[in-house]
């Protein structure tokens, strides 16, 4: 059983073959990032233009990479949403297409959904239940993961998610986009103690986050500061910290809260290497054991999008409509079953 999996939700193409047997066969992904970091953010318009261009040549990528003809592929899952409405179009038009002449059926898959089993692609993935932190650009979750398929939705971020907190307080300090690469980079060279910036919503046990408040401490003391190179990373530093010392009480709390004893990091913000170590010492301390998926698989890729369309076409939820071509701008993952 071999599936391709499409993923167009925003500013990276990605394509990927997965097997039932032999797992990931090829992957390939174009990031549009020097694209649109001369706008200072994903311009939606050109990215659903670039995608057009992309697809076909990573495609025809993967298959080379799998050593794969087309009419081998048994199934084609794509990112229905959330994301970008345009670009995911772009994507579900290819994917409904493709399966239309390969006369083979489709599998819209829900983005975080995806985001949340990336990490059943490495080679010692959890076990079910397990709790999951899925922080990306859009997202801040905390998930007890009870099955393929069923999710309890512990806390989400009442505001911004982490990763647009890291994106907009990049933008303050005046610093390329992503902004949380760019903000762990300068991380690097601050100095702890100058600054201290709030950790939002951590003074009871509640598992809702918030980081909009946080964002507006950053642009307070960044235009209050000497703004030398000095301080930019002093302040990159400060914000980091908050906010993956927010992650980690809201992962204490959830940890005890449930009883689970695996944690499994997820999304982009994910492949942030503090959140990494903070979360590890975490677990560490609580006997719990942690999961993450490889950096490159923390961001948008498409081999979470093709495992979790086989997951999906195992079970039998195939699309409804096969000559609709239908996406959700919003989609909440509660909503999964719901269409
Ligand atoms: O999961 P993802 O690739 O796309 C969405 O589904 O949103 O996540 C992108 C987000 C961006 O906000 C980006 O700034 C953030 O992940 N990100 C990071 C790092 N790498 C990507 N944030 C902090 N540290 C990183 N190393
Ligand atoms: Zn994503």
């Amino acid at each position: 059983m071999r599936i391709l999996g499409i993923e167009t939700s925003c500013d990276e193409t990605a394509v990927a073959i997965y097997d039932g047997s032999a797992g990931l066969l090829a992957h390939s992904l174009y990031s549009q990032i020097p694209l649109h970091n001369q706008y200072g953010g994903v311009v939606p318009e050109l990215a659903s233009r670039d995608h057009v261009r992309k697809l076909i040549p990573l495609l025809d990528e993967v298959l080379h990479q799998a050593n794969c003809k087309k009419n081998a592929i048994d199934a084609i899952a794509y990112t229905a949403g959330p994301g970008l409405i345009g670009a995911l179009l772009v994507g579900a038009s290819f994917a409904k297409s493709l399966s239309f002449a390969l006369t083979i059926p489709c599998i819209p898959v829900h983005h975080m959904e995806a985001h949340l089993l990336a990490v059943m692609l490495e080679a010692k993935p959890p076990k079910f239940p397990f709790l999951a932190l899925l922080v990306s650009g859009g997202h801040t979750l905390l998930i007890h993961a009870k099955q393929v398929g069923d999710y309890e939705i512990l806390g989400e971020t009442l505001d911004d998610a982490v990763g647009e907190a890291f994106d907009k307080t990049a933008k303050v300090l005046g610093l390329s986009y992503p902004g949380g690469p760019a903000i762990a980079r300068l991380a690097e060279k601050g100095h702890p103690h100058r600054f201290s910036f709030p950790r939002p919503m951590t003074k009871d046990s509640g598992l809702n986050f918030s980081f909009s408040g946080l964002k507006t401490s950053v642009l307070n003391t960044w235009q209050q500061a000497a703004q030398d190179e000095q301080t930019r990373a002093d302040i990159a530093y400060a914000f980091q910290e908050a906010v993956v010392e927010t992650c980690i009480i809201k992962c204490r709390h959830a940890l005890a809260a449930t009883g689970l004893t695996q944690l499994v990091i997820a999304g982009g913000v994910g492949a942030n290497q503090s959140l990494r170590q903070g979360l590890f010492a975490l677990t560490e301390n609580m006997g719990v054991t942690i999961y993450y998926p490889r950096a490159e698989f923390c961001t948008d890729n498409a081999a979470m999008v093709a495992y979790t369309g086989y997951q999906k076409f195992t079970a039998g939820c195939l699309d409804a409509s096969p000559l609709t071509i239908s996406v959700r701008a919003r989609w909440p993952l509660s909503e999964l079953f719901n269409g």
